[in-house]
């Protein structure tokens, strides 16, 4: 209702005052400005803990490990320490990109078949809900390694406000007492997450009520003072070992030792002209919002129109080829030869574009059967920063599902991840999100399962526009996808792009998923063209977005779920 509610008031806005102009206004809904640089975060409180940072001194590498921090306590259902993600990085002073792989690698004695039963069947529950869910955290890692190349501010400073808010307490707000008690079965299996995350009575918290996490203080204290090395190596390696054998799982102290984050070449693209910079695999999401603009820029988008039968079928018919790819093609770099080249040239995009039936849906059929996606959960979260000096940092990180196998190390105060769940434990059968997948992203001890996740980065000729990115599983993808289609082609600003309505296809199931704003008459037409519309009432993604324009800095956050925050140092009263 509350999501209803906000999209009606920005979406009235951005009617009423293109029609009070007779065209599209860059006044309707406005983002947050600054001048001094700007954080985007799913919390307000961490998008403040950031922009503290900034005020400070600190690069937007340091702001965004201390909102990343941050979040680990204010947004326990994907925010994290026992997770991973990726990091895209863009150095103004050296005009470099890069990009930050610090996902969850699988254990040493992880097999191919370990989530198969006794009848070849895959059993689910075991690769999300139980203690081999768990992959190798890569967090507090990538962050070290983020911190070691481009921090300003000494490590200890970003950990600073994280280990205040959970030593002290949050207030619990409406979003996080909602979210909480929607997942208190799962996270109220096991005692430790549910003693961390309930009230000593097992009842959930109200909004207004502080949610102290002393264990996890502890554990942010040790990150601050030993480094990512108590994480990996010491106390806190102990804690999680210990948890995993006591549930069976296989994180073990070698395995922890020997994870490493990676430095990744960016993958670059163009799309009239913008140049886009974006994460490459094992993220399969920055090839293919490459390979869909590709074959969009075959289209006439703008003329088109923003929301219009005609775009969301063509949206569709690319995001269907896009995933067909994705099932067959794509999975970690280190172990499979990923034709990233080929998927990500102009050529291909030209030849897929022929295949575009402009008044008839596809069939998806000829592929495996499917079950429907699972209602979309606050999943993965997105943050953005951008500093005085441009640099940028465009950041995903998740624990895969809402608070990730819901199993917390005891003592620790902290959930770990479920993003074994992530590989394609056994062909044809889809994953969480529906997803599908084959040898390219295939278990093996020691690598990293496929990623939708897709940190990018607009430039417009060679300055930096702007960062965006967002949670939502395979939906990810196509949020993005929707945040550079709507800037570029229909000409609206970030926090326009980022309101107005949106529509996920993933080939399979051949479901096209629109959200409930989309006019009931657009809805007909579409279902004339042969596809199967289903209505999505939650709303898909989740996008923070920084930006610079015009020597302005800029920020958007998505008005899909409240809470949210773009905050810019200059809001940040001297101390
Ligand atoms: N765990 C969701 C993703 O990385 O795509």
């Amino acid at each position: 209702m509350l999501r209803a509610i906000q999209l009606f008031i920005a979406l009235s806005i951005v009617v009423l005052s293109a029609t009070a102009c007779g065209q599209r206004s860059d006044h309707s809904v406005l983002p947050v400005s600054g001048s001094s640089g700007m954080v985007a975060a799913r919390v307000k409180a961490s998008a403040v803990v950031g922009a503290e940072v900034l005020a400070d001194g600190g690069s937007a590498v340091d702001a965004a490990i201390a909102t990343g921090f941050s979040l680990a306590v204010t947004w326990p259902s994907a925010g994290n320490l026992g997770g991973g993600g990726f990091m895209l990085i863009h150095d103004a002073s050296r005009d470099e990109d890069i990009a930050i792989d610090y996902r969850e690698m699988a254990p040493r004695l992880a097999t191919r078949d370990m989530f198969l039963d006794e009848n070849g069947d895959m059993n689910s529950n075991r690769s999300r809900f139980s203690h081999l869910a768990a992959g190798v955290p890569g967090t507090v890692s990538g962050f070290g390694l983020a911190h070691q190349k481009y921090g300003r501010l000494p490590w200890k400073r970003l950990l600073q406000s994280a280990i205040l808010q959970a030593r002290e307490g949050i207030v619990v707000s409406d979003d996080l007492a909602d979210n909480l008690r929607r997942r208190q079965q799962r996270l109220c299996r096991e005692a430790a997450a549910c003693g961390y995350f309930f009230r000593h009575d097992g009842t959930p918290y109200a909004a207004g009520d502080l949610l102290v996490q002393a264990d996890l203080a502890a554990t942010l204290e040790l990150i601050a003072e030993q480094g990512p090395d108590a994480f990996y190596k010491g106390l806190i390696a102990e804690k999680i070992a210990a948890e995993m054998k006591r549930g069976g799982g296989l994180v073990d102290l070698p395995s922890l030792a020997a994870y490493k984050p990676v430095v990744r070449a960016v993958i670059r693209g163009s799309y009239r002209g913008y140049e886009i910079v974006t994460m490459p695999p094992p993220s399969s999401g920055g090839v293919h919002i490459l390979q869909m603009l590709n074959i969009l820029e075959h289209f006439p988008v703008a003329e088109m129109g923003a929301g219009s039968v005609d775009t969301v079928h063509l949206l569709a018919e690319v995001m269907r080829l896009a995933f067909a790819d994705r099932s067959e093609h794509l999975g970690d770099p280190d172990y499979y030869d990923v034709p990233v080249s080929w998927l990500t040239s102009k050529q291909y995009g030209e030849e897929l574009a022929s295949t575009i039936d402009m008044q008839a849906a596809r069939s998806s059929e000829d592929v495996a059967p499917g079950v429907e996606p699972v209602h979309e959960s606050d999943d993965t979260t997105h943050f953005s920063v951008i500093d005085a000096d441009g640099n940028i940092v465009s950041n995903t990180y998740t624990l895969n599902m809402s608070y990730g196998s819901g199993i917390a190390v005891a003592g620790a105060g902290f959930l770990l991840n479920n993003e074994m769940d992530d590989f394609a434990g056994k062909f044809g059968v889809p994953n969480a999100y529906g997803l599908l997948g084959g040898d390219a992203n295939s278990l093996a001890p020691g690598k990293r399962p496929l990623s939708s996740m897709t940190p990018a980065i607009v430039f417009d000729n060679g300055e930096p526009w702007f960062a965006t990115g967002s949670p939502g599983g395979s939906r990810i993808i196509t949020a993005v996808l929707q945040m550079i289609v709507n800037v570029i082609d229909h000409g609206m600003n970030i926090a326009e792009a980022s309101a107005v309505p949106r529509m996920h296809h993933q080939w399979y199931p051949d479901v096209l998923m629109l959200e409930s704003e989309f006019s009931p008459d657009t809805i007909q037409v579409l279902r004339q063209r042969g596809h199967d519309v289903k209505i999505s009432r939650r709303g898909m993604g989740s996008v923070q977005t920084v930006g610079s324009r015009d020597g302005v800095f800029l920020g958007a956050t998505d008005p899909r779920r409240s809470g949210a925050g773009a905050v810019s140092p200059d809001d940040i009263p001297a101390h």
